[in-house]
Parts: C-alpha cells; sequence; structure tokens
C-alpha cells in the first residue's frame, strides 16, 4: 500500500485530514492517472473559476500548487494566487515549482481548510481540487463554512474532487492503489455540502477522466435602493 501511503499520508498536528508529505512522487502518479489529460483538465478547472485579471484567489489544500499555478496565470496582471496545505514539505516543493515557472504572483503558506488563516471576505475567488476526500466526513461540512466565510459577497467557488468509478470492479482497483478514501469518495455530496454552507447559483459537472466539480457564488449584498 505504498502508493495510499503516498497519497493520503499522515494527519498533522493541527488537523485528522490526511496528508501529502512526498511532491515529487505526487506529481508522477498524477500525471499518470490522468491518462495525459492533466493539463487539459486544470486549464479547465481554472477556467470553471472564472478568476479574471486583478482577482486575488485562495487555493485550499493546494498540494504541489498545479492549480495554483493555473490560476495565477489566469489571474494576471494585478491579482494574486495563495495555495494552502497542512504539509510543510509539500509547501515548499510548490514553492519550488511556482519559481521554477517564474509564477511571481503566486504564493504559499501552511493552512488548514477547516480553520482557514484568512481574514473574512478576503478573496474573490477560492478553488479546491482533489482536497475534500483527504478530510474526515465530520470536517468537511467546517471546510465549506470557513471557503464561504474568506469569500468576498459575489466571490465565486470552484471545488473539484475524485469522482469513483461506477462499476466494482474499478472501484476495487481504485481501493486497491489508493485506499478507501478515494474507493468510497462520496462525491454525490459534494454539491449539497455546497448548498449547506450558503451558496448559490450552484452548477455541477464531470471532466474526463474521474473528476467532478461544483461551481457556486456567495450571494452578494443587494443595496437598499435595488431592493
Ligand atoms: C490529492 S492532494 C490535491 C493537491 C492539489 N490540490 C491537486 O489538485 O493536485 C490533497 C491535498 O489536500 C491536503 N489536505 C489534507 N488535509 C487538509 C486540510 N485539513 N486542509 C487543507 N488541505 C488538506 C493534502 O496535504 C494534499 O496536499
Amino acid at each position: 500500500m505504498a502508493l495510499a501511503r503516498l497519497l493520503h499520508g499522515d494527519p498533522q498536528h493541527d488537523t485528522a485530514g490526511s496528508t501529502i508529505d512526498h511532491g515529487r512522487g505526487y506529481e508522477v502518479f498524477t500525471d499518470l492517472a490522468f491518462g495525459g489529460r492533466r493539463n487539459h483538465v486544470f486549464a479547465r478547472l481554472a477556467e470553471l473559476s472564472a478568476a479574471r485579471p486583478g482577482d486575488h484567489v485562495l487555493d485550499v489544500g493546494c498540494g504541489t500548487g498545479y492549480l495554483t499555478r493555473r490560476v495565477a496565470q489566469a489571474v494576471a496582471p494585478g491579482g494574486t494566487a495563495l495555495g494552502v496545505d497542512p504539509s510543510s514539505k509539500v509547501i515548499a516543493h510548490a514553492r519550488r515549482l511556482a519559481e521554477r515557472d517564474g509564477r511571481d504572483n503566486c504564493t504559499f503558506e501552511r493552512g488548514i481548510a477547516e480553520e482557514l488563516d484568512a481574514a473574512t471576505a478576503s478573496f474573490d475567488v477560492v478553488v479546491s481540487s482533489l482536497m475534500v476526500h483527504h478530510l474526515p466526513a465530520a470536517l468537511r461540512q467546517r471546510a465549506l463554512a470557513e471557503i464561504h466565510r474568506v469569500l468576498r459577497p459575489g466571490g465565486r467557488l470552484m471545488v473539484a474532487d475524485f469522482r469513483p468509478p461506477r462499476g466494482r470492479i474499478g472501484r476495487h482497483l481504485v481501493g486497491a492503489v489508493t485506499g478507501p478514501a478515494m474507493e468510497l469518495n462520496p462525491i454525490g455530496e459534494l454539491e449539497g455540502l455546497v448548498r449547506q454552507a450558503g451558496f448559490e447559483d450552484v452548477a455541477t459537472g464531470d471532466l474526463h477522466p474521474w473528476i467532478h466539480y461544483v461551481t457556486a457564488t456567495k450571494r452578494a449584498v443587494r443595496s437598499a435602493a435595488a431592493t
């Protein structure tokens, strides 16, 4: 089960979420698992976030920063992308990759989804990819509530996660290679978590080979004159 450990390592002192510590191994495995479509899929996720030049974006559970670097590109000039993750090792790896790509509007910090170290209403866009299944079920709603808190009114969310195969054999294979967190991921619950956190304009979709995403907006404050 070395791969399962690579993908779902030990909880850190401040979160029960399983973290990724081996940035290089994670990159190799994930490239393979997307079968050559990783760049295409993440470019589409960045597009779905609707991040635009000048926006300030938070990537929650950023890992090696694959999506963070893409949204950083989308918000230039004038915008920034901040990736947070509980693993200091993966954060160090993400910083190296951003530096290699010359993404100087892209920064990384330690942080946990269920207790974000960010001011209320401080981001225009929040994105998160393949993170929610790392959280124990009891923490997921709290994480979505935190994401909702740090978005400004009218701000946008794009959250994507692993969609297990529908067939039993495919699911067993995923379980054998990566462990139960991915095999049994209750992906159908993601939309409900987003709605329960208070988001509106909720939309969902799938991307080949195994991504399910939800996009949504934090309710804008309506002026008295408009009502
Ligand atoms: C499968 S990786 C995804 C990384 C990256 N977003 C991507 O799409 O490649 C899941 C990430 O979630 C992080 N994670 C685990 N528990 C977390 C928590 N409580 N808050 C934020 N991130 C967490 C892990 O450390 C890991 O880097």
